[in-house]
């Protein structure tokens, strides 16, 4: 099980990549909805399923009055039917975001305890809010949880545009994590296959592994952004199937990632003494 954060240089299909792993995900998985710019699932997959009573914005009160453990499952809602894929739905309003600034930590812990209890997390963090060319603002995003992620996918699509407007976004997401102590080694590209470059050339170009690739497929990204039905079954459609496959690529690297943070005595048989 694993902790994924997907951001963005620009909106370039985050909520939608996020959705595809977590609908398509074989295991229990809890997709976060932290975009500091406003939550969309609730409106847009969910088709106003989720009232605005519940979610993201309700819990920096219950941090405030100590009480964010005892309510957290309260703010969850099913994705699917089984029910085995949940959201915590985001803010409603963008204005709403600096009142989190005190509930990232405490929601991190949380969303380990969910990870130790079976669950893949996913989180939206939606674009990179940035601070200066080094560092990412801390009272208008969710930095603690993007530092803390065992994969942390930069999403950027296969043209021109997107690959220029992720180079600067690469700069200070590496600085920014090689600052804060872990490096960077959790950050790795979520490419959606859509313009004349492949990932391969990307990853080379920007100097970040390619974790995982996404087709594009503009009618089942409609359905995951703005709701309604497609006609074939939905775990059909290549961007579901797609999200199967990324969805193993990334436990593979947050898997590589920590014995990268392991310990190095905690990886030899026991008994067993080096000279
Ligand atoms: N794999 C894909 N193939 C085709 N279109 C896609 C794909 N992923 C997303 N899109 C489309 O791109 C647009 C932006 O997607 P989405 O809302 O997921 O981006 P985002 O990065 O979350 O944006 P924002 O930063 O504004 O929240 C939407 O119209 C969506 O349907
Ligand atoms: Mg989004």
């Amino acid at each position: 099980m694993a902790v994924v954060a997907l951001v963005s240089a620009k909106g370039v299909g985050v909520t939608a990549s996020a959705l595809a792993l977590a609908l398509s995900a074989p295991t229990r998985t809890l997709l976060a909805e932290c975009d500091p710019s406003g939550g969309m699932i609730r409106n847009g997959y969910l088709q106003g399923a989720a009232t605005a009573a519940i979610g993201l914005h309700r819990l920096a009160a219950a941090h405030r009055s100590g009480t964010l453990a005892e309510v957290f499952e309260q703010h969850l809602v099913p994705l699917d039917q089984a029910g085995g894929r949940l959201l915590l739905p985001g803010i409603t309003d963008p204005a709403q975001a600096a009142s989190l600034a005190g509930t990232w930590e405490a929601l991190h812990t949380l969303l380990r305890v969910m990870e130790q209890d079976g669950f893949d997390i996913v989180i939206d963090a939606g674009r990179v809010v940035v601070e200066s060319a080094t560092r990412l603002n801390e009272l208008h995003s969710p930095a603690a949880l993007v530092r803390r992620a065992d994969v942390l996918l930069l999403v950027v699509r296969g043209s021109a545009p997107s690959v220029a407007s992720a180079a600067p976004v690469v700069k200070t997401l590496r600085e920014d994590l090689d600052g804060h102590g872990t490096g960077s080694g959790a950050l790795g590209l979520l490419v959606i296959e859509d313009g004349p470059y492949r990932p391969a050339e990307i990853g080379a170009h920007l100097g970040v592994p390619v974790i995982a690739a996404l087709p594009h497929d503009p009618a089942t990204a409609q359905i995951l952004t703005d709701g309604g039905r497609l006609r074939g079954k939905l775990s059909l459609a290549p961007l579901m199937r797609a999200g199967r496959s990324a969805h193993e690529q990334i436990t593979l690297a947050a898997t590589r990632r920590r014995l990268q943070l392991a310990p190095r005595a905690s990886w030899s048989p026991a008994g067993v003494s080096h000279v």
